[in-house]
Formats: structure tokens, sequence, C-alpha cells
């Protein structure tokens, strides 16, 4: 069933996306808050992710010719007016009932690009079919939790494809969830109703009987992880590109080009795996140097302001993927909340790029300023 969708007008006083935090902060409980927003332990790579782009200094150039300027970029062979995508993020129906419903038909309006989580709380092919007729959209991709259920993995491949995804992201940095300290003690669990439809009938191996001294993570959990060979299993199964998200090493970069990855998503998971892991920011030069151009970069991670979009692609980067604040303005007011964050966005990318002198997003490499170290 399709949700029915109310339109709120955003509540007095909310001009930013920092409002849009203080204020779904109120209107959510503890619990789903915990879930949504926490991060892996000490929350350290979370908040770094944010300061590290926010360290960063801008250089600026004067007097350039800015007219005719555009923010368009180009992503697996095809044009988007700008280079902003949605983050892949599991059960939005707790923040607003409408929950992916109102975020694709928020960012289709924005022409923001849309990556669709596995563990969505709303049908993929009602979500594709809510996003694609939007004449100037951007990309629809299909984040992909490869199932220890491998067979029921290439049926969920063949049902996004079916339903007009147009490229899948396979996440390869969460093997295991990492420990959300803050979710447990909030003890949340996932309230009736709201699960990962896309997923139902899903079979889940046995748990193994373990022999003393067995651990259930490395003897039990980890025999069905992926690995480099299932992203060659992936590409055999499907025609559509593959973008891994999740890397960090320049290694794995390199080896991801070798599979025949389409493209990289650095990330650290908004710091809800691997807590003190590097910093997206710190992380994104290396990766840019190791693979030269090979395949598209994105990254995600900390992105608040248009200056860090501007940031993430002077250093290497073609697009960026937003995740929490997102999810801030759809429980602030649904769709109208999401698009108003992407605008926020958008917006301030372009004052940041008119106030730095960059006509296209071509010349954001030569705007960061020597770090002086
Ligand atoms: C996520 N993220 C995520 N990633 C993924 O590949 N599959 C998923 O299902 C989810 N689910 C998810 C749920 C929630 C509530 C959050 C906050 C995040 C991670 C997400 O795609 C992205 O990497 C980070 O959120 C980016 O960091 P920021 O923008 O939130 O700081
Ligand atoms: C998360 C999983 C779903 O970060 O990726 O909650």
């Amino acid at each position: 069933m399709t949700p029915q969708h109310t339109h709120p007008a955003l509540p007095p006083g909310v001009t930013t996306l920092a409002d849009h935090e203080r204020h779904a902060r109120g209107v959510l409980d503890e619990a789903s808050w915990a879930y949504l927003f926490g991060a892996a332990a000490d929350e350290l790579t979370f908040a770094r992710n944010i300061e590290a782009w926010r360290a960063l200094e801008l250089l600026p150039r004067v007097l350039k010719p800015l007219a005719g300027g555009h923010t368009r970029v180009e992503l697996l062979g095809r044009t988007f007016a700008h280079p902003i995508l949605v983050a892949p993020m599991a059960h939005q129906r707790l923040a607003h009932p409408d929950g992916e419903h109102a975020t694709a038909l928020a960012a289709a309006a924005l022409g923001a690009g849309l990556v669709f989580s596995t563990q969505a709380s709303a049908p993929l092919d009602e979500i594709a079919a809510r996003f694609l007729p939007e004449p100037g959209r951007g990309p629809l991709w299909f984040q992909l939790y490869l199932q220890p259920d491998r067979g029921f993995t290439a049926e969920l491949v063949q049902r996004a494809e079916a339903a007009g995804f147009e490229a899948l992201v396979l996440t390869v940095d969460a093997p295991v969830q990492g420990a959300r300290d803050s979710e447990r003690r909030s003890g949340f669990r996932l309230p009736a109703g709201i699960g990962a439809v896309n997923l139902t009938g899903l079979r889940h191996p046995p748990p193994r009987t373990l022999a003393a001294g067995q651990s259930a993570l490395f003897d039990d959990l980890l025999t069905h992880a992926p690995g480099w060979d299932d992203v060659a299993w992936l590409r055999s199964i499907t025609r559509l590109p593959v973008l891994l998200k999740g890397v960090l090493h320049p290694d794995d970069a390199r080896q991801a080009v070798a599979c025949g990855a389409s493209g990289l998503i650095v990330s650290n998971h908004g710091g809800r795996t691997l807590d003190t892991a590097i910093t997206t920011a710190n992380a994104l030069p290396r990766i840019a140097q190791a693979v030269q151009g090979d395949l598209p970069l994105l990254v995600d991670g900390g992105i608040r302001r248009g200056t860090d979009v501007l940031k993430a692609i002077g250093l290497g980067a073609s697009a960026v993927l937003v995740g929490r604040p997102v999810l801030h303005g759809l429980a602030t007011a649904g769709a109208t909340g999401v698009a108003h964050v992407l605008r926020l966005l958008r917006d301030e990318l372009e004052i940041a790029m008119a106030l730095t002198g960059c006509r296209t997003l071509a010349e954001a490499t030569t705007v960061l300023a020597p770090t002086g170290r």
C-alpha cells in the first residue's frame, strides 16, 4: 500500500541543516534516535568525519568570470544537474511514516541521486516507480548487502534490475555490525510494522554448533561473509555496473579496479562500523591518487555544508552522498524536510563555487588551501 503523503510546512525557525537536526531530536523517541543517528563505540569517527571537512580551508580566487557556471556532473556515462546523492539508509519509516517514499519524492524533485538500501522499509519497485518518471532526476542505484543465501541475493538483484535501478552499490565495510553502544543502551528494536520488506522470504542459515573455543563470529557468521570472488560473481549475474561502498585503503581501491568495479564510494559507514577508522576526507586523496581517474570516486561521511561538497570534489570525488541530514529533514517534515535539506546543500554549493571562483566542478581542485603542515 502506498502511504498517504503529507506535505507539512517547515516548522518555524528551521533554516539550516543543524536546525533540522535539532527539530528531529525533539520529535523522535530515544530508541529510534539511537538507531538512526548513533554510531559505533565512542562515535569518534562519526564526529571526526564532520570535523575533517570543516577543518579544510578554501583558498578563493577573485574577479574570475562566473557567468554560465554550473554544478553539472557526469556519472557512469550520464550527466546530472549536481553531484549530491542520498546515501543508502535502512528503515527510514522510523524517521517518518512516509519513509523512503518521501525521500524518493524529494530527491527526484531536487535532481539528487538516490541510493536505496537493501534494508529499506518500502518495496523497491514502488520507490523506483516514484523516482524514475521525474524528468530532472538524478541516478537511481540499489545498495546491496550480499546475503548468505546467494540464490535469494541473485533474485533480489534481478528484481532491482527489472524495477529500473541503474547500478548496484555493494557495501563491503560491514561483514558484521559495529559495536553500536548507544543503540544497545537504548534497547532499540524495530517496531511492529517496520521491517526490511525486500528481504521477505530470505532463508537464514541455521546456526552452527560450535566446538569449545570456537567463535560465533569467526566460525559461524563470517563464514558467509563476501570476499573478492563474490564481486566477480555479482558482476557475472548482472548487466548493471557494480560500485563498491566502504573502501578506505588505496590497495583495496586498486583491487576493485582489477575486479572490474565501475566506481568506488569512499566511506566509513558514517562511523557506524569501525570506530577510529580514518576519516573520509583523509582517505579520499590517497585513493584518488591510487586509482588515477580509472573509475569514478564518490565519498560520504560528515558532509553537512555546500563547502564540504566542494572540498570533496576538490580532493578527487565526482560526487558525494549525504546520510543523516536527509533523515533529519525527513523526521522534521517528511518529503518537504528532505527537499529543504537537499535544496540547502545545492544552494550552498553554488554559493561556495561562486565565492571561490569556480565556474565548474572541474575547477574545485584549485581552491583547497595548502594544509601548512
Ligand atoms: C546507514 N548507512 C547504510 N549504508 C549502507 O550501505 N546500507 C545501509 O542499509 C545503511 N543504513 C544506514 C542507516 C542509517 C540510519 C544511517 C545513518 C546510515 C550508511 C550510509 O549509507 C552512509 O555511509 C553514512 O550515513 C554517511 O555518513 P553521514 O552523511 O550520515 O555522516
Ligand atoms: C546500518 C546498516 C543497516 O548502518 O547498514 O544501520
